[in-house]
Formats: C-alpha cells, sequence, structure tokens
C-alpha cells in the first residue's frame, strides 16, 4: 500500500503495518505498552483527555490464530517466546506473541538500510531483546540504550534502588545503516565537566577567562632539511604547519610560550569544540513532568528531545520514519520540525487530533492525513489449525508436550464416521505420536493409554 507523507492511521497496527510496502520504511521507532500490568488514561482537563490505553495481557485477549500463525511462519521464534511463560508466566507469552507478530511485519518493512528502535522497560525488555535477536539477526543489535527517566527519586525505597530508567534496543536490519554520530554529539557542560576534560583544559586564558588546553605543535617525525624545520619564539623546531601558517597562528594569539625557552604550544579553547560523544548512557533529556511545557497530557508522553535524537541518528532528511504506537504523536511531531516524512499508527483516534494541534502550535500548517485502519480481517488465509493450534497454547492435546506446528495434526474428537463435526469444538491437534496412539479410538481411551504409560499424571 502507497502511503502520503504526514499520515496518521487509526486502528490496530497490525493490519496496517501487513499492508505497508516491503523495505520502504528508513526508520522505525516504537513505544509499546510494556506490559506493566497497569492501565494508562489521561488527566480529565488535558488536551489528551479521552485518551487510555491497557498495558494488561492475558493468552485469552490474542487472537488465537496468531499463536498458529506465528509458529509456522517463525517456528524458533515462537519456541523462545513459549519459554517466557516458563520463566515469567502466560501473561508474558500473549504479550511476546502480540509484539511477535508486529516485529516480522516491521522487519519485513524496513529498508535494507534501516534502523529501529523498541523502547522499552525492564518487565519486558530480555526477552523483547531474545526475539529481535531472533528476528533481526544477533549480529544486527547495536545498542542497549539506557535512558534515564529522572536523576533522583521520590518514594519509599527501603527494599532496593529505584528503577528510573527505559531501555532502548537499537538494531540495524543489515550491516550497512545510516548512522550521524554529530546526532550523538552534545555540548560541553562548563559548569559540570566531567574529570578527563578538566585535565585536558585545565588553563584559564588570563585576557577572556575561557578554559584552553596547550596542544603541541610539534611534527611527529622530525626532518631537519624539512622546510617545516625553523625558529618560533627562539626554539627551532619541525613543527606541524609550514612558515605561513605559524604566523597566522601567532598573529591570532593561538601561540603560546608558557616561559622563554619553552617549546610554543597551540591554545585549544573547550568552548570551540565540538562536543563529546555520548555513548548508551542518556541521562541528560529528562522526562516530561506535570509542569512541562511541551507536555499535553497523553500517559506515557516521551520528551520531543529523545525522538529527535533518534531521528537526527539514524536517518536523513526526507527519509520515512515509522511510529506504529504513536499516541499523542511525538515522533511525526519530531520528524516533521526534521524534515523527515512520516506515518504514526495508534489504536486512539486522539492521535490523529493531537498531531495536529502540536503541529499548529510550532506554526506548522502542513495537511495531516488520516485513515482509519483497514478493517479487512487478515485470517482469510488462515485455517482451523492456526487458531486450534493457539487455543491449546502450542501443545499437543494428548500428551500436553509443546511441538512446532508443522508436527501436528489436525484429529477429530469424535471421529467423522461416528458422527463428529467439522467445528472448533470437536476438532484438536494431536502429535504424531498420540495421533498414532489415538488410532480408530475415541478421546478418553487415548488419555487413558497416557496416563497408564505415565506420559499424563
Ligand atoms: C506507550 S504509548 C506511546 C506513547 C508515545 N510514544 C507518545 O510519546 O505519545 C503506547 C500506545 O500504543 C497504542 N497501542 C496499543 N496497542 C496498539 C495496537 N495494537 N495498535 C496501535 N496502537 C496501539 C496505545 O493506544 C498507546 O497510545
Amino acid at each position: 500500500m502507497r502511503v502520503e507523507n504526514r499520515t496518521i492511521f487509526e486502528g490496530d497496527n497490525l493490519h496496517i503495518l501487513r499492508d505497508l510496502d516491503t523495505d520502504t520504511v528508513d526508520l522505525i521507532y516504537l513505544d509499546p505498552p510494556f506490559n506493566s500490568n497497569r492501565t494508562f488514561e489521561a488527566p480529565i482537563a488535558s488536551e489528551a483527555a479521552g485518551a487510555a490505553f491497557k498495558d494488561s495481557w492475558v493468552l485469552s485477549d490474542l487472537n488465537k490464530v496468531l499463536h498458529g500463525e506465528l509458529a509456522e511462519r517463525d517456528p524458533t521464534l515462537y519456541y523462545a517466546i513459549s519459554a517466557a511463560e516458563f520463566s515469567h508466566g502466560k501473561s508474558m507469552k500473549a504479550y511476546l506473541i502480540m509484539m511477535g507478530i508486529r516485529m516480522l511485519e516491521m522487519y519485513r518493512i524496513l529498508k535494507p538500510t534501516g534502523t529501529i528502535y523498541l523502547h522499552c522497560d525492564d518487565n519486558a525488555s530480555h526477552y523483547l531483546k531474545m526475539m529481535m535477536d531472533g528476528i533481526f539477526g544477533r549480529e544486527n543489535f547495536r545498542n542497549e540504550i539506557v535512558w534515564q527517566r529522572a536523576a533522583t527519586s521520590k518514594g519509599n525505597l527501603k527494599k532496593g534502588l529505584a528503577r528510573d530508567s527505559d531501555l532502548i534496543l537499537r538494531y540495524s536490519k543489515s550491516n550497512d545503516f545510516v548512522w550521524n554520530p554529530e546526532a550523538v554529539t552534545i555540548p560541553y557542560d562548563m559548569a559540570d565537566l566531567d574529570e578527563k576534560t578538566k585535565r585536558q583544559y585545565y588553563y584559564v586564558d588570563p585576557d577572556t577567562g575561557r578554559l584552553v588546553s596547550h596542544t603541541s605543535i610539534t611534527a611527529q617525525t622530525q626532518d631537519p632539511d624539512s622546510h617545516l624545520t625553523y625558529e618560533v619564539m627562539g626554539v627551532v623546531r619541525t613543527w606541524r604547519w609550514a612558515e605561513a601558517r605559524m604566523l597566522k597562528e601567532i598573529e591570532a594569539g593561538r601561540v603560546v610560550q608558557t616561559s622563554p625557552g619553552n617549546v610554543p604550544r597551540y591554545k585549544r579553547y573547550l568552548d570551540e569544540q565540538k562536543g563529546k560523544m555520548l555513548n548508551n548512557i542518556w541521562v541528560d533529556i529528562p522526562n516530561l513532568t506535570a509542569r512541562s511545557k511541551e507536555r499535553i497530557g497523553y500517559p506515557t508522553q516521551k520528551p520531543l528531545a529523545l525522538l529527535e535524537r533518534i531521528i537526527r541518528a539514524s536517518s536523513n532528511p526526507g527519509d520515512i520514519v515509522l511510529d506504529p504506537f504513536c499516541g499523542c504523536a511525538t515522533t511525526c511531531v519530531a520528524a516533521e520540525c526534521l524534515h523527515r516524512r512520516w506515518i504514526g499508527i495508534d489504536l486512539s483516534p486522539k492521535s490523529f487530533k493531537l498531531v495536529k494541534l502540536r503541529l499548529e502550535q510550532r506554526d506548522i500548517v502542513e495537511r495531516v492525513i488520516h485513515r482509519k485502519g483497514n478493517p479487512k480481517l487478515y485470517q482469510q488465509d488462515q485455517t482451523y489449525k492456526h487458531t486450534i493450534f493457539g487455543l491449546q497454547d502450542g501443545r499437543c492435546n494428548g500428551c500436553q508436550i509443546l511441538f512446532p506446528f508443522s508436527s501436528m495434526t489436525v484429529d477429530y474428537i469424535v471421529a467423522k464416521s461416528e458422527g463428529g463435526a467439522e467445528t472448533l469444538d470437536n476438532l484438536q491437534l494431536l502429535c504424531s505420536g498420540c495421533k498414532l496412539m489415538k488410532g480408530s479410538g475415541t478421546q478418553e481411551q487415548l488419555i487413558q493409554k497416557l496416563e497408564d504409560e505415565g506420559i499424563l499424571k
């Protein structure tokens, strides 16, 4: 499906993602529900009033067909996800199936040079990373960004440390991806310099009060015959620059000799430097508070500065940015301000209204397109087998052991010859062992045999 720039889709992102063309999106940022077992609501008096979303998951919520579909499309992933059920519980499995089936689509629509940022927290980040390794490939994992939401914590912390960070997993689709290092270079904070910078820039320029370092201008290799060997301030050396350049720098007051006879050095001012490169721990973008100007009250609204950094780092002007869980459309606003094309998707009808409002607040009057999600049923090409696989949670209905989708067969609980109907309540999936064991017998006989053999307790 061709999608125009500045489109907000209202609906379940699964259907919309399925309709988007393969290899077409440059950057995906997603901030899905985190499986926090909470319900989020916007404050009544806020611009986002009426926005709410649920973040608790149970297997019965999920369209059962998705189990079978995931198990068929990516059996290894389905098994990895099923493992989360043992260590965490059914809700995590349900959450990961919901995410996994969508992530397969996101992988498909991302360009080969594209990047995805998955925002999550420690509820599910470890399971999501396993899922992402499976879909994008371990070799395409780029970073786990720790975003510190608040520097200090309130509340009762008698039992441990506050959990004040989110995690953002960055994966590329291949080894050839967009990366703009200047986007993660931040100016030096003069009031709070780190130790390394303080050691480097420890002189204070007597004329200006600026911090300065004295860096070497002698050449690495000494060559007495070179035109670079000449006298500066009474010192003969092989210099890095020819004499004309040296004179220019001396005239500009940039060459200093700390005392007579010392080797002259170059004055490098700290405030003229590009800044310092960030690492994967981002502590300089505070989360929005009730008083933040940009806050419009949408639950879990993220700061624009966070999205601007991500978009600058992993896309170029004109690129297509997609946020499939866009909420109040922070990603879309940031993308617009940075001259990227964008698509937002959310279940909430508020997203369209809020992106328009937020763009107008910035005097941006571009037309935003509002499309309701495609109501088409996506199960068209699915069979009973997918549904039953989900209803049975991927287990054989005889021995109750987990089996790959492809190893299970549809079986009539009451045989067709005995009047059994082809309806969901009379169909089951059996592994090949149980199918053989059942033969032409009844379900009760199968269960009895499995108990007799100690397979079923
Ligand atoms: C954590 S919020 C995103 C907040 C957003 N980053 C912002 O700054 O406003 C998650 C969003 O996902 C949406 N959502 C949940 N399930 C969805 C689905 N299946 N399809 C589309 N949107 C969904 C919710 O309505 C909610 O707005």
